[in-house]
């Protein structure tokens, strides 16, 4: 039952290669979160088309926020809000999330509300916990590495970010490379478990002393020499053994500088978001050294940590708290400024 107070938000997130939309209550509260994925579409082409991606996400739009509302059990008429994904991202995926969440806002005369889609992940992990800034957060996603100081609901910081290739980008090449298909960063996961992380060594890239900075196409280079220089000598190679080797450099990089900055910045709270937050073995270091330096760490179930509406919902319910709305002239953008 919806109460006089209630903030009903419907969400929608095109970015990329997901179609989704949800149904959030207070910033809180998931009602629904219904999300069509493309992955199987462009898995064959190994890696997402960006005119592909929006000609589905056209296809998908209106069933999928049909979806969402009897998920929910609600109607348009429950709304008193439409928050919408408006970038970073494809743009002509974008644009088809921006262009609904326009047309619904504008039909029911309710507030729109455009999110960063970096905000999006991060307040993923409000969700699921009691949760509350300050704290620190490593955003690792297939389109950003960032390790962002949150001072506030909408206030951020970032403090380092990646110089090259974000960090599932090189999870998903490196598992081409291997062939794992698209996407591959949680084949890798999988496939990592039954390796040797240190039968390969593969270079830990730290930049200049005390950077938070990152960088993942050194590591990327270097496993595909290794592949070479094993295809040269005729020798078989051990996927798992390389899956495994991977993992273990760019995951003691990412919690060595997490740890690093969340000491240097007084922070005793860390997040994790992003797709790669729901990797086990990032989970499983993170938290190990987390508790070694008496940090809590905070990361979202894996179906939040992927792209999906839910966080956008939750983001746009405390921007809108802090008075934030949109007029018709919001547009899509494939590089807006964070923080
Ligand atoms: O956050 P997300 O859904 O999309 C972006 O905003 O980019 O992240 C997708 C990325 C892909 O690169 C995918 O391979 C990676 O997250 N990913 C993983 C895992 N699950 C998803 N990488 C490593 N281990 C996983 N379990
Ligand atoms: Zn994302």
């Amino acid at each position: 039952m919806k109460k006089e107070n209630d903030m009903i938000i419907l969400a929608i997130e095109t970015s990329c290669d997901e179609t989704s939309a949800a149904v959030v209550k207070n910033g809180k509260e998931i009602l629904s979160n219904a999300i069509s994925s493309q992955i199987e579409l462009h898995a064959k082409f190994g890696g997402v088309v960006p005119e592909v991606a929006s000609r589905m996400h056209v296809e998908k739009m209106n069933p999928i926020i049909d979806e969402a509302l009897n998920a929910a059990g609600i109607t348009f008429a429950d709304l008193d809000g439409v928050a919408v994904t408006h970038g970073p991202g494809l743009i002509g995926a974008l644009l088809v999330g921006l262009a609904e969440a326009k047309a619904i806002a504008f039909a029911l005369d309710i507030p729109l509300i455009g999110v960063h889609h970096i905000e999006g992940h991060i307040s993923a992990n409000y969700i699921e916990h009691d949760l509350e800034p300050p704290f620190l957060c490593m955003v690792v996603s297939g389109g950003h590495t960032h390790l962002v100081e949150v001072k506030d609901y909408g206030s951020y910081t970032i403090i380092g970010r990646t110089r090259d290739d974000a960090v599932g980008e090189a999870y998903d090449k490196v598992a081409r490379s291997i062939g794992l298909g698209y996407p591959g960063g949680p084949k890798m996961d999988v496939l990592a478990k039954t390796g040797n992380g240190k039968a390969i060594s593969f270079p830990r890239t730290y930049l200049e002393q005390g950077s938070y900075d990152f960088s993942f196409s050194g590591i990327k280079s270097a496993v595909l020499n290794y592949l070479n220089q094993m295809k040269m000598k005729d020798e078989a190679i051990n996927p798992s053994d390389v899956a495994a080797s991977f993992q273990e450099a760019v995951i003691e990089v990412i919690t060595n500088k997490t740890m690093m900055a969340a000491k240097n910045l007084g922070l005793n709270k860390i997040a994790l978001a992003g797709g790669v937050a729901s990797n086990s073995r990032l989970r499983e270091e993170m938290q190990r050294k987390a508790k070694e330096n008496g940090y809590e760490l905070y990361y979202p179930s894996p179906i939040y940590c992927t792209d999906n509406a839910a966080m956008i919902g939750v983001a746009a319910y405390y921007d809108y708290k802090k008075g934030i709305q949109h007029d018709m002239s919001l547009n899509a953008s494939s590089n807006i400024q964070f923080g």
